[in-house]
């Protein structure tokens, strides 16, 4: 599968070395060019990219960045996207801490409606409840017992299907 992942912190870069040790190709961007990201990218088996360059010929997208860069992304970076790409977006809205308010959150929006809008794509809500530190070290192999699962909430054709978390830890 072909995966751009635009952050390479915590997180993105998290996932990124993972599905580079999956065999998936990944490339991988962040707001300063591909030059800042080449020795992450070289080091991992990924490609360097900028963010046009994680986006265009992709499968998948995961955003990987603080919750309100998604309304500071060019307008136009999905606009030559694959019409069935699905972007990813891992991020959570944490105001007062070290995100400004965003007033039509706090009056009742959604998250994931939000950012939908800035990118003016559906998204894909998606390893936002689970730390980085548990995708690179507490993966088991299939078929293993105790295995972590994520929520993953989307709306698909149309129809929004929730997916309901195992335990109250959301694991
Ligand atoms: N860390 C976790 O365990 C965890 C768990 C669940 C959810 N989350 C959520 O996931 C999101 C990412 O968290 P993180 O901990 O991975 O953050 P992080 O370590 O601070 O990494 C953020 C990345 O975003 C990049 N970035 C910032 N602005 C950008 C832009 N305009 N264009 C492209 N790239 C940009 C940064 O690179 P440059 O600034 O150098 O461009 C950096 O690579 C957050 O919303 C967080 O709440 C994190």
């Amino acid at each position: 599968m072909k995966i751009g992942v635009i952050g390479i912190g915590e997180m993105g870069g998290t996932l990124a070395r993972r599905w580079c040790e999956k065999g998936h190709t990944v490339r991988v961007a962040n707001s300063r060019g591909p030059s800042a990201v080449t020795p992450f990218a070289d080091a991992i088996g990924a490609e360097a990219a900028d963010v046009y360059g994680a986006v265009g010929g992709s499968d998948v997208v995961l955003l990987a960045m603080a919750f309100p860069v998604a309304a500071t992304l060019p307008r136009d970076l999905f606009s030559q996207a694959r019409d069935d790409l699905v972007i990813v977006d891992t991020s959570n809205y944490y105001p007062d801490m070290h995100d400004a308010r965003i007033s039509e959150i706090d009056d009742g929006m959604p998250e994931s409606v939000w950012t939908s809008r800035q990118l003016g794509r559906p998204i894909f809500k998606a390893f936002n409840s689970i730390m980085f530190y548990a995708l690179s070290e507490l993966g088991k192999p299939e078929g293993s017992s105790n295995r972590l699962a994520i929520p993953v909430a989307a709306i698909i054709l149309g129809k929004i299907r929730r997916y309901e978390p195992r335990n109250r830890h959301g694991i």
